[in-house]
């Protein structure tokens, strides 16, 4: 992947203003270069890491934005209500149905994701942004059970 990601960052001519890491996002995050950040996005990878080691991740992404800087992140969501999940997942599923996907396919990408993704509820996601230091956080987008957060660094 990430391969294929420097070879189009050299198509397109960007390879001055990007360079590709491989770093692992629940390991020692000291090792990892990130400072004065006007933003950072994580798109559908937040919920791959143990939840104990969340904050700690989004603590580390604080501190290394600049001031007023911009974190996006875009997580699979829970709701509070137990059959509006439900409702969310066969929805989801009949996309999927709709695009190609095979009943098996749905169902061994079910399995292989059970207890490795593991998503949490809008609330508890806002609540984590705000008490490692996001003094702004809020949803702009959602999609089935699928939602994107704009968390915010604004001290003064
Ligand atoms: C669903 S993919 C999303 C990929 C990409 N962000 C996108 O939006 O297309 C989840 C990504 O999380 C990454 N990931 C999972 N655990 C990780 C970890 N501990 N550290 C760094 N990346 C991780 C995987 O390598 C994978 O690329």
């Amino acid at each position: 992947m990430l391969e294929q990601a420097n070879q189009k960052i050299k198509e397109k001519e960007l390879d001055n203003r990007f360079q590709v890491r491989h770093a692992d996002l629940k390991g020692d995050l000291s090792k990892i270069q990130l400072d004065n950040a006007s933003v950072v996005t994580m798109c559908w990878t937040m919920q791959f890491i143990r939840p104990l080691r969340r904050d700690n991740l989004i603590k580390w992404i604080y501190n290394s934005l600049v001031e007023e800087g911009a974190f996006i992140v875009a997580e699979k969501v829970l709701t509070k209500d137990t059959c509006m999940n439900r409702f969310f997942i066969d929805f989801y599923y009949d996309y999927k149905r709709r695009n190609g996907y095979k009943d098996l396919e749905i169902m061994r990408k079910r399995e292989a994701l059970e207890n490795v993704l593991i998503p949490f509820r809008f609330d508890e996601n806002i609540e984590m942004f705000k008490r490692n230091g996001f003094e702004i956080a809020d949803t702009f987008f959602q999609y089935y059970n699928f939602s994107a957060f704009l968390c915010l660094k604004k001290t003064t």
